[in-house]
Order: C-alpha cells, then structure tokens, then sequence
C-alpha cells in the first residue's frame, strides 16, 4: 500500500525513482510525487494526481541531473487523491515520503500548527512538521531528529528524508511497514519493495522495525531508535527482470494466470515424491514428534490467502481427521479472544507477506506460545521473518492486484503441509497417495484447461457483461473456491457477485434471482451430485440465468453456458475451476474497458489497517 523509492549516487535520481514508481504503482495509484535535489540542495518537487504517466509528463518539462531524491505512490488514507495531498510533503528545509498511518495525528498537528502552516489533509505532512521541529534551522543532525520524531508517533510508517541542507544523504526508518535498501555501486537506492530494485543491484537490506538508517551513496549506518548499532545482513534479490515485466502479454493479471503451471511447478520443487507417495517440507521446522503432537491448525489470511485457506481446510479434513481446523479472517482474529490450545499450529497466509492484520494475527498468536508457519510467497517480507518457520510458494512476483497464480500455490502449499502432519501421524499411505499423485499432474493439468478454455471462456465471458449483480454457487470443495471466484469478478470487473453454499440458498438468497443476476455454479461429480444438480434445477426454475462449470461429462441441465472440464483429476477440480473463473473475471473487465490490473479503490498490499 503506497511505494517509497529513493535514490543517492552518481547517476539521474529523477530516472531511477520514476522507473521505481512505475514498478511499485501496482502498490496505490491515485497520485504520485517525487522530489529530487542539485548539488546545492536546491530542490525540484513534482506531483500529480492519478497515474504515475501524469507525473511523467510533469517531469518531461522539469529535468534536472540531481543525483539524489525520494518519490511515492499513494493509496490515499488521509485526504482526497489530489496534488496536495501527494508526497512527498515538505516542512522547512526536509522534506519525507511515507507509508503507513500516523495514528495520533491529530494532537499532533494540534501543537504543530503554531509553528507550522499545514497545506495537505494527511497524517504525512505532520510528520514532517514535527520531524521540522526538531531539526529546525539545520543544527541538529537529520537523523536525531527523525528519531525524536518517531518517539513521539503512534501508528505505523516506513518513511525516507531528505534535507535541503544535506544533498547527499538519505534518512529511513521502518516501523511496521517495509523497507528496503539496495546496496549499489557508488549508489544506493531505497524501496519500500524489492521489485523497484531489480536490474539495478541485487543485493539488499531489509530494515527491520524500529531501525533507522543514514544512507549515502557508499555508506548505510543502521541504527535502532534507541542508538543501538545494528550490523546490516545483506541478502539477495532473487527476482529477475522477466518476472516483473507483462512480456508478451497486454497485462499483468492474464500473465500471472497463464503462468499457473510453471509457478506451481515451483512450489512443489523437490517437496513431491510420486513413486513413494510422500510429500516432504524442510520450511516448517517440525519434528516428527512435533508433528505428531499437532491437534488443531488455525489458518489465518486475508481475501484470497483467507479463501486458499478455506479450501486447504476443506481437503485437510478429508485425510486427517482427528485434526480441528479453523480458519480465520485476520481483520477479525486479531481482535477476537480465541482461545488456542497449545497443541495447535497457526498457518499464517499471505502472498506479499507484508499485510497488516495477518501480521497482527501472527504477533498475537505466537505471543500465546503458539507455533506459526508461514505461506508466503514474497521472500525476505516481514511475516517471512517473524513466523517460526514457513513453506515459500515460490510463485514469483504477482503484480495485477488481483491474486491469482498465489492462490493455486497456496493452496497446494498448506494441502501439503497437511499432507506432513499425516503422514507422521502415521495415516494409511494408501489414503494420501491419491493426493500426492494428483498435486503432482496439476501442473499439466493446469496447463491444458487454460490451453484449451481460453478462448472460449473469451467468449462467454462478452454474454456476462450486462450483469451488475451475480451468484457464485458450490458445494464442500466448491464452496469456499467460488468464494474466490466472486472475490476476483467483483473487485476487477466491479460486478456485486457474492458467493453462496448450495445449500444455503433456499435460507434466503433465492429471493435474489431475477434477470438482474446471473449465476455461476460449480458442479462436481461425486457424492454430492445428485443434490447439487437439484439446487441447480431449483434456480433454473426461478429464470436463472446460469454458468455452469462441471466435470461431469453428461450433464445437460439447460443452463445458459456450461463449461465442461474434460480431466482424470478427482481431488482438485476445484483448481480447475477457479482458473475458469479467473479467466472469466479477466475477460469480463477487458471487454468493459476497465483497468484490470489495477482496480480502483484497491492497492496490492495492504499495509495499513
Ligand atoms: O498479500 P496477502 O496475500 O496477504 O493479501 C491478502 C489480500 O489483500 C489479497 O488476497 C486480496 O484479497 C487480493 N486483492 C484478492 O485478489
């Protein structure tokens, strides 16, 4: 949620910190700003609302050779998009950038107005102001002065500073919202993400909270608050240039859902053994006793991670029964009393690693004693860090806001990891091996549905785009998949969809179906299908208007579309599915002409509360 980016060497700041902010804008895009200084400190401060391709054409009139700056992309908070309330803001000679909240902003900017005379409506500018206010005329060195600021904040931030007085160093600090230093050649480059930092160096330093640091362009001197040294741990940037760029693809969200089969590939690297029938994670750190001891599982995620949890609970349940499993909204956890028995193991799930909430969740769970395991996808992230051990998904950078290839790879991640715990509970190898032997073919699997589906969901999808409202319908293993199905068609293609049990709909959404509504059902062969297929005639005679989604070869219910899912897989259809259903959100928003990658309102990573 919002991108920080900075940089201090020898080369243009004002190119490094616009191409940072192109790469970063898929983290908040309502408004934009850079500033950057001359060798005299002179500075050049530019904004615009909307589109980082605004603050372009600002730049194109204003170039300058400055060789260092700071720049933002913002996921308002406090304050309409608009120019003035785009970073970075300024106060006397400094002038900061910023991600996070500002929480007791208003006393704050109470005592501060004497002193200063406040422009924009965000948290931000308080800051600045108050780090003014000790850094005043220039005498007291910038970094005291950031410190004795964020002493006295409330709330969250990872922020950089730069002083007209000090054209050559940077000042970030880090407190509950990432930051990252790239450490360059004569150079040194600030993100609030390593993507921003790809091609440039691959070496970085995650700060951690509560740490501050002076950057030059040859020298990075951490520090905590309280003045301790800290000795900085350079790690390596992984990701290369391919993996962030569209390639041949028109956007980000289509790239990442046709490249499914090779990211899950990368999940289960060296975890799958067919032959045996086993899947084995080094990540979480468990013995087997440890393992064995292991009653409960609390899966803890937001949006998509909460939904990849759901449908991973769904199949745990199937072959290790004598394991509870609750799986939670962060939002909500956080501030629930729950009670975990201690023999439970928490399942912290998230692609960015970085939300806010799940991490709250983790830092309240293991301040029960309680262990955490991490899905996580974006390595070296903060709740990458702070769990006790973890499985990567290793699904590569996602980038279109919508998540979608994480999904899959999370799910498939926990699913294994369920699959450790029975296995050393000693559950009977011929119940798991159908489960190790078809995680292993989804790969192929995946590839050939969205080969073959494509484009014929193309064109279904264009019969779908007069409906503002739509139903998700499913059953057991379907259900919580088409709560991810309704989750993608409504924050890209701005669709009311809402997602219901099968079961659940003669107790009230029956009411809904009317023209205005279309509904998409998922209809699984198996146990359940003979009553799935009655739900379904009970809204065909109600004039649905229906989608069906099957795997059933006869099925000839006349509903308006069926989508048949020709594949040997019987456990994971779902997966399939859902990649319908992805590309159905996909086409879908194309054809109505909205920015897919980056939906209004949202933001990737939701760092803030
Ligand atoms: O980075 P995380 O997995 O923790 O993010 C959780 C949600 O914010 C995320 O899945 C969100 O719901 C997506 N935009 C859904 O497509």
């Amino acid at each position: 949620m919002c991108g920080i980016v900075g940089y201090v060497g020898n080369k243009n700041a004002q190119d490094f910190l616009i191409s940072g902010l192109r790469r970063l804008e898929y983290r908040g895009y309502d408004s934009a700003g850079i500033v950057s200084l001359d060798g005299n400190g002179e500075p050049t401060l530019l904004r615009a609302k909307g589109k980082i391709s605004n603050l372009e054409e600002k730049l194109a009139k204003n170039k300058r050779e400055d060789k260092i700056g700071i720049g933002h992309t913002r996921w308002a908070t406090h304050g309409e998009p608009s120019e003035v309330n785009a970073h970075p803001h300024r106060a006397g000679k400094i002038f900061l950038v910023h991600n996070g909240i500002i929480e007791n902003y208003k006393e704050l900017k109470e005592q501060l107005k004497k002193s200063h005379e406040f422009k924009s409506e965000t948290d931000t500018e308080v800051l600045a102001a108050l780090i003014n206010s000790f850094y005043g005329d220039g005498k007291y060195p910038l970094l005291n002065a950031v410190v004795q600021a964020l002493k006295l904040v409330k709330g969250t931030y990872g922020i950089a500073v730069v002083s007209t007085d000090l054209p050559d160093e940077i000042v970030v600090a880090r407190s509950g919202s990432p930051l990252v230093i790239g450490v360059g050649n004569d150079e040194t480059l600030i993100a609030s993400d390593a993507s921003a930092l790809v091609g440039h160096t691959k070496k970085a330093i995650y700060l951690n909270d509560g740490e501050v640091a002076v950057v030059t362009k040859n020298n990075i001197n951490i520090k905590t608050l309280n003045a301790e040294p800290v000795s900085a741990k350079v790690e390596e940037i992984e990701t290369n240039l391919s993996a962030i760029q569209k390639g041949e693809y028109e956007h980000f969200l289509l790239k990442e859902i046709m490249e499914q089969p090779e990211s899950l590939i990368e999940t289960l690297r060296g975890r799958v053994n067919v032959e045996t029938g086993t899947v084995r994670l080094g990540g979480p750190g468990l013995t087997n006793e440890e393992l064995r001891q292991i009653k409960h599982l609390v899966i803890v995620g937001c949006g998509t991670a909460y939904h990849a949890g759901l449908l991973a609970m769904y199949y745990i349940e199937q072959f290790a029964p004598e394991i509870s499993i609750e799986t939670v909204i962060a939002s909500e956890y956080r501030y629930r009393q729950a009670y975990i028995p201690k023999d439970s193991v928490a399942l912290i799930v998230s692609q960015s690693g970085e939300t806010a909430d799940t991490l709250a969740c983790l830092r309240g769970i293991k301040k029960q004693g309680i262990k955490t395991i991490g899905i996580v996808n974006a390595i070296g992230s903060t709740i990458a860090r702070e769990v006790d051990g973890g499985t990567y998904v290793h699904v590569g950078p996602e980038i279109s806001v919508a998540s979608t290839k994480a999904f899959t790879s999370q799910v498939v991640a926990m699913v294994m990891f369920g699959l450790t715990i029975a296995q050393a509970k000693g559950v009977k190898p011929g119940i798991l091996r159908p489960y190790v032997e078809e995680i292993a073919k989804l790969p192929e699997e995946i590839s050939r549905v969205l080969t073959e589906m494509k484009e014929p969901i193309k064109e279904i999808a264009n019969k779908y785009i007069k409906y503002d409202h739509a139903i998700y319908l499913g059953r057991d293993v379907a259900y919580p998949t088409v709560m991810e199905g309704a989750l993608k068609l409504k924050e890209v293609a701005y669709v009311d969809a809402n997602a219901y049990a099968f079961g659940e709909l003669k107790h009230g959404p029956l009411s809904l179906i009317d023209d205005r509504f279309f509904e998409m059902a998922l209809i699984l062969d198996g146990e359940l299908y003979d009553k799935t297929v009655s739900n379904t005639q009970e809204v065909l005679a109600r004039g649905g208007h229906i989608v069906a989604i099957t795997n059933v070869a006869g099925f000839d219910l006349p509903a308006e579309d069926v989508v048949k899912i020709t594949t040997d897989l019987k456990i994971f259809v779902p997966i399939l599915m859902n990649l319908i259903m992805q590309l159905f959100a996909y086409y879908v928003t194309v054809a109505k002409g909205y920015n897919v990658d980056q939906p209004r309102n949202l933001a990737k990573s939701v760092t803030v509360e």
